[in-house]
């Protein structure tokens, strides 16, 4: 144990991948998607290169030394597009096109080539349901010129008795209100199933699909990694456009609301399964050609078994259980509950992909309490599985407010006055905070979203000075990833879990870790040196930054009672 100990002191001198202990004779090769950290880059967010206010991609290229910090390898661009902007980028104009405002296509060959050298993969942001109504294709389609008259939506909709043309049908947008737009130049609704100017596009017309395939290969082709396909729960709607939705009975949802009906007519209809194989053939056909793996991530809201279900045919959609299934305050037995389905029973395809947070909900530190920050951080990156970090979690950020006259979100600006702080991603979405200069670092000009005014302490700069930071511990955690048994080993989840604590072992051979997390509302004293354990005591190798001396870093701790604290979290080596 002293030459553990001894080791891994003179280990943390020399550098970020400190724990390594591989030995490739006996490890086994995995994908590269299986072994990485995904960064969620939010583009207009994360640095602003020329002061107008929103972040872009030459802002971004001056941030990457950041991820070298981290020890983080994958980026995931949120769009850079062509767009006007109406959802954020969401809405694109010209899916082969950069936004002026993000800068230009040579920006983005420099951004992946620099990323490259620095060892960084790049995966982009891909949208396959809708098109900005701005873009050519809708435009012709209006026009109905050739074939892009049936590339989207359309219908004449319903003529009452009395006469009146009304929308053919009651489905709603998931961005509140009717799903159908009338547009009096082809006189005629269009589909939307968010903002009235991103129009769904007719999966059931090939020419659309082959369109798709296209736009995807260009971003391929200059040699990403991989895409995060938007949205593809909406891809398909039936044909018959007179079947009206059921209503879902959910309590207290308006009915103007997307959750007051259920969506068995435009949710994941089979037909997508077809698409998801069609995209991923496309990416096995050029890994045939040259060798790259390049990884598919599926925006889709869904549970456990559905996921197992689509990895049967190679799909890897993410797990947002932890971002949307908690309730607050958190209870350990309730997040083990849903971390333990993504371990049992499972084709072999299937692989884990954990979020604790995203572009479009509320920051992990703000919903969960802010002293589980480095917990559920902790959490992340020691469980089995492809994690993703959304930018600013690595610091702790938390949610900005917003007033509702101030919003920018079409979402929480649809939702009312009085509905809008349940829905409004502005909150989640304010500006990366780099130093505690003036608008946190992140521009010289006025930011497109207030800076959260703890950027004077809750900032890259300064959390880069304190080794028991968000940031210095986010970095210790992901180093941990390069130890075997976290980048190779199966993990246990056999241990103690109760109200407050959860806790798992991760195993490779003869190396066992030991992750004990409190994330209840109570301290938790707890027998661990027993059952699946079956040790006395445990080295630790990293904490939450918040623990009692006796459990700091390198402390030897007795395992038969172990006392934590309410977002206290330890990593033991036994
Ligand atoms: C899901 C994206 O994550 C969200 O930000 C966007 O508004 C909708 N899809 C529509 O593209």
């Amino acid at each position: 144990m002293k030459t553990f100990c001894l080791l891994l002191l003179a280990a943390l001198a020399v550098g970020d991948l400190a724990y390594s202990e591989s030995d490739p004779q006996t490890t086994p090769v995995l994908p590269w998607w299986k072994t990485t950290i995904i960064y969620q880059i939010y583009p207009r967010s994360f640095k602003d290169s020329d002061g107008d206010g929103i972040g872009d991609l030459q802002g971004i290229i001056s941030e990457l030394q950041h991820f070298q910090y981290l020890g983080v390898e994958t980026l995931w661009l949120s769009p850079f597009y062509k767009s006007p902007q109406k959802d954020f980028g969401y809405d694109i104009s010209d899916q082969r096109d950069v936004d002026p405002m993000f800068g230009s296509i040579e920006d983005f060959r420099k951004l992946v080539a620099e990323a490259k050298k620095l060892g960084l993969r790049t995966i982009v942001d891909f949208v396959p349901n809708h098109t900005s109504t701005d873009h050519d294709w809708f435009q012709k389609s209006v026009r109905r010129e050739g074939k892009y008259t049936d590339y989207y939506v359309w219908s004449d909709g319903k003529t009452l008795p009395n006469g009146t043309v009304v929308a053919p049908n009651n489905w709603l947008s998931v961005f509140y209100g009717s799903a159908w737009e009338w547009n009096d130049q082809r006189q005629q609704y269009y589909l939307h199933q968010f903002i009235k100017e991103q129009a769904d596009l007719n999966y059931r017309n090939p020419d659309v699909r082959e369109e798709i395939l296209l736009a995807m290969r260009y971003w391929l082709d200059f040699g990403i990694d991989g895409l995060r396909m938007d949205a593809i729960g909406q891809l398909y709607e039936v044909t018959d456009l007179s079947l009206d939705e059921p209503l879902s009975g959910a309590p207290g949802v308006p009915l103007n609301e997307y959750d007051s009906l259920l969506h068995p007519y435009t949710n994941f209809l089979p037909e997508v399964k077809d698409e998801i194989i069609r995209w991923q053939t496309m990416l096995d056909g050029m890994e045939k050609v040259d060798g790259r793996q390049r990884f598919m991530v599926l925006e889709y809201y869904t549970d456990s078994d559905s996921r197992a279900k689509m990895a049967e045919y190679g799909a890897h959609p993410f797990n947002f259980d932890l971002v949307d299934n908690l309730d607050i305050p958190t209870n350990a037995s309730q997040i083990m509950a849903l971390i333990s389905e993504e371990y049992m029973d499972k084709p072999a395809s299937y692989w884990p992909t954990f979020v604790i947070g995203n572009h479009d909900r509320n920051r992990v530190a703000s919903k969960y309490n802010p002293r589980n920050a480095n917990a559920f951080n902790m959490l992340l990156l020691t469980l089995k599985g492809t994690p993703t970090t959304y930018y600013g979690e690595e610091i702790a950020m938390e949610d900005i407010d917003v007033a509702y006259n101030e919003s920018q979100d079409p979402w929480g600006i649809n939702a009312g006055p009085d509905r809008y702080r349940l829905v409004s991603r502005d909150f989640n979405r304010s500006p990366m905070q780099w130093t505690s200069v003036s608008e946190a670092g992140f521009t010289t000009g006025k930011p497109w979203l207030p800076v959260n005014p703890d950027y004077l302490t809750v900032n890259v700069a300064s959390e880069k000075l304190n080794p028991k930071s968000p940031l210095n511990l986010y970095k210790e955690y992901a180093a941990l990833r390069q130890l075997n048994a976290f980048k190779y080993g199966d993990i246990d989840v056999n241990v103690i879990t109760n109200d407050n604590v959860l806790s798992f072992l991760r195993e490779f051979g003869s190396e066992r870790y030991l992750v004990c997390i409190n994330l209840g509302q109570s301290p938790s004293t707890d027998d661990y040196s027993q059952g699946a354990v079956n040790s006395p005591t445990g080295v630790v190798i990293a904490t939450t930054g918040n623990v009692p001396s006796a459990q700091d870093k390198f402390s030897t701790v007795s395992l038969d009672s172990l006392t934590l604290q309410p977002g206290q979290g330890l990593v033991l080596k036994l």
